[in-house]
């Protein structure tokens, strides 16, 4: 069987990133003969400055014929000047919505390896903590209306949910718990926002039908907070796309770095969509510091939900924990900053530093030593 995946490096370190998730999609393919064709497709700041729009037609043609799409990252300070709908976010936004997409699984999974470089205490966090974010990625006030007065002295951003939409992503949270521990929290700000009150609402419903999961309630401000005190405490977290985004970040920190966040983004038929969860970093683009391991987690996520290869996943999610068990970092995941490249990260002997290629070949040979 030949696979179809686009790819959408887009700006910053996505490039960086998405080529070490392709290298280690080719080592997979080696492993278990399978056939992957990429197709490289523009999107965000690269596609305005090639042909003018954040999201071309062509882009989308190709993301809908394939069979999954691996994102890397879009934005920049460049193109920050742009109105709204012609910044590099809009080529995001309307390619999740061009894909109907609506369910972003964001797992925040702390690898018992970088477990130095959580920032919490580490009696919070002994054991470990694995938290599945469910975040609602196609609705919401991303995608309301919004608009300024022509004075210029308002703008206004509006937070509109429907049942339906509120319905089928909680479906994927209750799924999803009952595969894990079965315990579901949906994060609202129900005690101030009418739209959350719909969310409970449903929620209470669905819950009663659904009583082989633990159905749980937390505001947003209260859940931010409980994060950093006992993380262990949550199993799913079901809420909305801006809710989503914020919690999703400071999830992704106490695992050690952003750098380890993967996502799948899955609507009911079609193809999903990959992407790490951090941002397009500039700062260092190009300069072969970026973490690729948000990424290759991505590609592992994208094997087993959109290709349903579980083997390739786990043969991907196997070297980089294993990777890590040897003590290979990025600067962003090592204990301490260390010298240079490959050089003993100080105090922890068995800490080394590796740039984005080499980290990306070091899993991609691990995949295919793990063959042999
Ligand atoms: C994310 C990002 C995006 C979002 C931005 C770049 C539009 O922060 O995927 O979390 O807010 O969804
Ligand atoms: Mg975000």
């Amino acid at each position: 069987m030949r696979y179809l995946i686009a790819t959408i490096p887009g700006d910053g370190i996505g490039p960086d990133v998405t080529r070490e998730a392709v290298t280690c999609l080719e080592a997979v393919a080696k492993v278990f003969e399978l056939d992957f064709e990429f197709e490289e497709c523009l999107m965000g700041g690269a596609a305005i400055d090639a042909c003018g729009e954040p999201l071309p037609a062509a882009t989308i043609r190709a993301a809908c014929a394939s069979h999954a799409v691996l994102l890397g990252a879009v934005g920049g300070s460049k193109w920050d000047g742009l109105p709204g709908p012609k910044r590099p976010e809009a080529g995001l936004l309307g390619i999740r919505s061009a894909l109907g997409v609506y369910a972003n699984l964001r797992p925040a999974l702390m690898f018992p390896q970088l477990a130095g470089a959580c920032p919490l205490r580490p009696e919070l966090v002994e054991g470990g903590f694995d938290i599945l974010i469910v975040r609602e990625l196609t609705g919401g006030i991303y995608f309301g209306d919004r608009g300024r007065s022509p004075d210029g002295r308002y703008a206004w951003d509006t937070e509109r949910y429907s049942r339906h939409e509120i319905e089928r992503l909680l479906e994927v949270g209750f799924d999803a718990a009952r595969r894990r521990k079965g315990r579901l929290c949906m994060v609202d700000k129900a005690n101030v926002l009418e739209s959350s009150r719909l969310w409970r609402e449903v929620a209470t419903q669905m819950g009663r039908e659904r009583s082989d999961v633990e159905l749980s309630f937390m505001y947003v401000d209260n859940c931010a907070m409980q994060l950093v005190r006992d993380p262990r405490q949550f199993d799913v977290i079901a809420t909305s796309n801006m809710f989503g985004d914020i919690l999703s970040d400071e999830a992704s920190m106490i695992t050690g770095s952003i750098g380890m966040l993967a996502s799948a983004s899955l609507g009911d038929d079609g193809p999903g969509l990959y992407e790490p969860i951090h941002g397009s970093a500039p700062d260092i683009a190009g300069m072969d510091r970026a973490n690729p391991l948000a990424a290759i987690l991505s590609a592992a996520l994208l094997l087993r939900h959109s290709l349903g290869l579980e083997d390739g996943a786990l043969a991907i999610e196997g070297a980089v924990a294993l990777v890590l068990e040897r003590g290979y970092r990025c600067a962003d995941i090592a204990t301490r900053s260390a010298p240079g490249p490959g050089a003993p990260v100080e105090g922890r002997a068995r800490e080394l530093l590796l740039g984005t290629r080499a980290m990306g070949a070091m899993v991609a040979e691990t995949i295919l030593g793990g063959s042999s």
